[in-house]
């Protein structure tokens, strides 16, 4: 690692003047003598680019240049690092990040989308023009993970990474548990508090996650990025029923990301999961993120933080471009990007219990048909409750499986629909061991 104390300034062009943009600004102008302290050079902003000039951010941009196109941004001569907060995979982001590379400038990123979708063709772009690409605040916000990972981490093999990486779902679930609330509600209260995406299946849909856990398995398994094989779900479809019931058997739901190395290939799975209510996964309440990291040296290790916002996302944009002003340099996704493997995508997930929830007709021999469907599948009973049934004569009844495979839980399921006792669709949750 070299320093690059007595040069002239590290000189920042930032595109995307947003919450995280501002909050960038805001750093560099109130902690300058503490920034070239700690990097050994002074940082600068020599110029910025967003959508609308005219707009008041709530900070002073008057020394800075203006561009309008955040290419021309990336590549003047007065900027040494090309901060990329506009967000989009494709389009300007995309376009102005590999100008900013070609030209041999390094790019720090907060975008998530843009490296999930190309993370290896940006990573080798950057190495061959002897650049440095950072995106330590496009996954888990302000907690700094990708830096564990690859350096305090970085004598470990990895086992699993694990997390509950966007804040608004956490938030939805945990509200719907807190305030016995059911989904649409809680979803429209969100709205009001501005807490979804513009697009709000990138959310609830598990996409936002999703692109953050392909991330973190680049560089927990020094695969290349392969978003396209993450296996999503969101949680449109959880219920306060599926929240409370759960809870009464010691679990809670959460969107919850798993990537694990095992002998069928890859696995990355973004779905909603039960943890064990006492688990600090389980104990995470509101749009606070968690990280759980598995090493085969380090065991666990559980991170928590703020997984958005102006003052942690920009936080961890700092922590990128003052490794960067130090002159410590890191490959992208921790291995230089001619050696991520091309990993192999599991088709079938590592055996676990499952949760199943399902209305059965409350009469003789109805609970014993479901029992020998489940029998059949090879799928056997861990814990089970029925509650009262309905005026239609329909009880609810939960099960908690030992550890089964998926395929077959889904041919126990496909058998349940066939049953003349079992209404409407059961629901399977995974049951992740933590
Ligand atoms: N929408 C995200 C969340 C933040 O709710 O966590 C940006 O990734």
């Amino acid at each position: 690692m070299t320093t690059l104390s007595g040069n002239g300034p590290l000189r920042l062009g930032i595109a995307g003047l947003g919450t995280v943009g501002a909050g960038v600004v805001k750093i560099v102008r109130q902690k300058s003598n503490l920034l070239a302290d700690r990097a050994g050079q002074a940082i600068a902003i020599s110029a910025v680019s967003a959508r609308s000039k005219g707009k008041d951010r709530g900070v002073n941009l008057s020394q800075y240049a203006w561009e309008d196109d955040p290419v021309a941004l990336a590549t003047r001569d007065d900027v040494d690092v090309y901060v990329e907060l506009m967000g989009g995979s494709d389009g300007p982001a995309k376009a102005s990040v590999e100008a900013a590379l070609k030209a041999g400038k390094h790019v720090v990123t907060a975008n998530k989308a843009l490296l999930a979708h190309h993370g290896q063709a940006l990573a080798e772009l950057a190495e061959a023009n002897g650049a440095v690409l950072r995106f330590e605040a496009a996954v888990a916000g302000g907690i700094p993970v990708i830096k564990a990972l690859t350096e305090g981490l970085a004598g470990n093999d990895m086992d699993r990474v694990m997390g509950v990486m966007n804040g608004t779902c956490n938030y939805i679930l945990t509200r719907m548990q807190s305030a016995g609330l059911p989904y649409d509600e809680v979803f429209e209260e969100a709205n009001q508090l501005g807490y979804l995406e513009a697009d709000p299946t990138l959310d609830v849909g598990g996409i936002d996650a999703g692109h953050k856990l392909s991330l973190l398995a680049s560089v927990a398994f020094g695969t290349q990025v392969d978003f396209d094989a993450v296996e999503l779900e969101g949680i449109e479809r959880i219920t306060i029923d599926d929240i409370t019931q759960a809870a009464d058997m010691g679990y809670r739901i959460k969107l919850l990301g798993v990537a694990q190395m095992s002998g069928r290939g890859l696995e990355q799975r973004m779905s909603p999961c039960l943890v064990p209510a006492t688990s600090p996964l389980g104990q995470l309440e509101g749009g606070t993120n968690m990280v759980v990291l598995e090493g085969d040296q380090v065991e666990q290790v559980v991170l928590r933080g703020p997984g958005a916002g102006e003052g942690p996302t920009a936080s961890a944009v700092m922590g990128d471009v003052m490794d960067i002003a130090r002159g410590f340099r890191v490959s992208t996704f921790g291995v230089p990007a001619a050696s991520l493997t091309e990993t192999t995508p599991a088709k079938t997930a590592t055996p676990a219990p499952y949760y199943l929830r399902l209305a059965l007709e409350d009469k003789p021999g109805a609970l014993a048909k479901l029992a020998t469907v489940l029998g059949d599948a090879g799928v056997s009973i861990d814990r089970m409750r029925q509650y009262r049934h309905d005026d239609a004569g329909a009880a609810p009844i939960l099960i908690v499986t030992h550890k089964t495979t998926r395929d077959a839980l889904d041919a126990a399921i496909l058998g349940m629909t066939t049953l003349d006792v079992v209404t409407g669709e059961p629901v399977a949750l995974r049951i992740e061991t933590v």
